[in-house]
């Protein structure tokens, strides 16, 4: 992974973070490559960078800490609340040159401007947006939304904000915000496909899209085998696996996953306890490691069906049968080195299992991020957030692949009235000329 070799466009977003202090936003459709460019970035950088995102599963995916567990700030709204900070806190982001945000769309305002005002008192400059550090944002607004807590939540920022995302922080109205986005599509090569799945990002889907979509995908039978449902609820993506685990002959096996250190409860990479039979569809949760002599063997998000469970743990792939070995998954805390003068990343704790979880179906929320061949979307009785069929249908790599267990309607479409107005409102920078224009 750490080895891709960045497009001329992604190249010119690295340079733009690694050589200025601005604050950027580095956004851009589903597979333009923004997770790909944070990973260049987190191995190359000369700058002492602290990475963050606002789940635990988000964190352990870009190998960084959650946002709560970094500035040590508490879960709910935080207002103009006191914020606490020890020692190890204040080292830490007195020593960052540079704050990059994952998934920063599931980042509400309340949040940044916590961070904002945490950053200045920690570094001691209460008049410099974020303290002085430099802010690097990465994530697709039309993909994730932030989670609505409470009532009283939502009440609070009707009062204070004009929206709950991060970009309407009121931080932004003393620091300017950069805005890559990174055009290219990487994980779909027809365009005729990528015009249709931009289309569904946008709301704009035509009579003739939504039929072309719906002549491939719901005008077919289903496949038995090889494709994953994509499901926008947890309740039928575990009817879905059970059923199918209890359908297959034979008995079951539970791997247990070995946990050291604290985890902070639920925010488990893998299932605790993986079950697992002969014959059970199966994807990976991360990518190959051991680059052996036929290359990377696969990737997130790569289906396999199980063929042994005896000694080793054996999954087919397209008719390849490859040993697969538990992985070690590294939750990590940063803290600063004074004799080095460095700051230091270190593992807080560890959770080892095979890198597998059932895959007869995943929640479209899961398959964030993933690419997969083949996969039938099922969007049930409704869709209820915003960008969730963009997010399902952008996982495909080619409209060839697409199963639809029911035809889309238009109500399938929704688009976040707020990201609307940001996104075409925002002045942007493209990657490859770095030449500005407007939306
Ligand atoms: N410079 C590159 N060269 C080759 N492949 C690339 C490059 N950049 C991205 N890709 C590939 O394109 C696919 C999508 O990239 P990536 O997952 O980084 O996109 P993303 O913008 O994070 O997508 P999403 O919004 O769905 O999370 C991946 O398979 C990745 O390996
Ligand atoms: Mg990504």
């Amino acid at each position: 992974m750490q080895n891709v070799t960045l497009t001329r466009e992604q190249a010119a977003v690295y340079q733009a973070i690694e050589h200025t202090r601005e604050h950027v936003f580095v956004t851009g459709r589903a597979g333009t490559g923004k997770s790909t460019l944070l990973n260049h970035l987190n191995w190359n950088t000369q700058k002492q960078i602290v990475i963050c995102a606002p789940t635990g599963v988000a964190a352990l995916n870009v190998g960084g800490q959650t946002i709560h567990s970094l500035f040590r700030l508490p879960i709910g709204v935080i207002a103009d609340h006191d914020i606490d900070q020890n020692d190890a806190v204040r080292k830490i982001l007195n020593a960052m040159d540079t704050l990059v945000i994952d998934e920063v769309s599931m980042v509400n305002a309340d949040l940044m401007d916590a961070m904002d005002r945490s950053l200045r008192q920690a570094r001691q400059r209460p008049h410099e947006a974020f303290g002085g550090a430099q802010v690097v944002l990465f994530g697709d607004p039309y993909q994730l939304a932030p989670v609505p807590g409470s009532g009283d939540e939502r009440r609070y920022f009707a009062d204070t904000y004009r929206s709950m995302w991060f970009f309407d922080a009121k931080v932004w109205q003393e620091a300017d915000l950069r805005i890559y986005e990174l055009g290219e599509v990487h994980r779909q090569h027809d365009d005729a496909f990528k015009h249709m799945l931009n289309a569904v990002r946008h709301g704009i889907v035509t009579a003739e899209i939504a039929g072309m979509l719906n002549e491939t995908g719901a005008r077919r039978p289903l496949p038995e085998h090889g494709a994953i449902t994509l499901a926008t609820t947890n309740d039928t993506v575990n009817r879905i696996n059970r059923t199918q685990l209890h359908r297959l002959p034979g008995q079951s096996q539970a791997n247990e996953a070995e946990v050291n250190g604290d985890f902070g409860g639920r925010a488990f990479p893998a299932d605790e306890t993986l079950e697992l039979k002969l014959g059970a569809q199966v994807m990976f949760l991360r990518n190959d490691t051991a680059l052996g002599p036929d290359g990377q063997r696969w990737v997130n998000g790569t289906i396999g069906t199980v063929t042994s469970l005896k000694r080793e743990v054996r999954v087919e792939i397209d008719g390849d049968e490859h040993e697969v070995e538990p992985v070690t998954w590294e939750k990590y805390k940063y803290s600063w080195d004074p004799g080095r003068k460095k700051l230091e990343r270190q593992i807080v704790a560890e959770f080892t299992q095979y890198p597998l979880r059932l895959a007869w179906a995943v929640t479209i929320h899961k398959s964030q991020g993933a690419s997969y061949d083949a996969a039938i979307v099922d969007l049930g009785s409704r869709v209820f957030s915003p960008g969730q069929t963009y997010v399902a249908l952008s996982r495909l790599t080619s409209l060839e692949g697409l199963y639809l267990a029911r035809p889309l309607r238009p109500s399938d479409i929704i688009v976040d009235r707020d990201v609307e107005r940001f996104m075409s409102g925002a002045q942007r920078e493209i990657g490859t000329a770095g030449e500005a224009h407007s939306a």
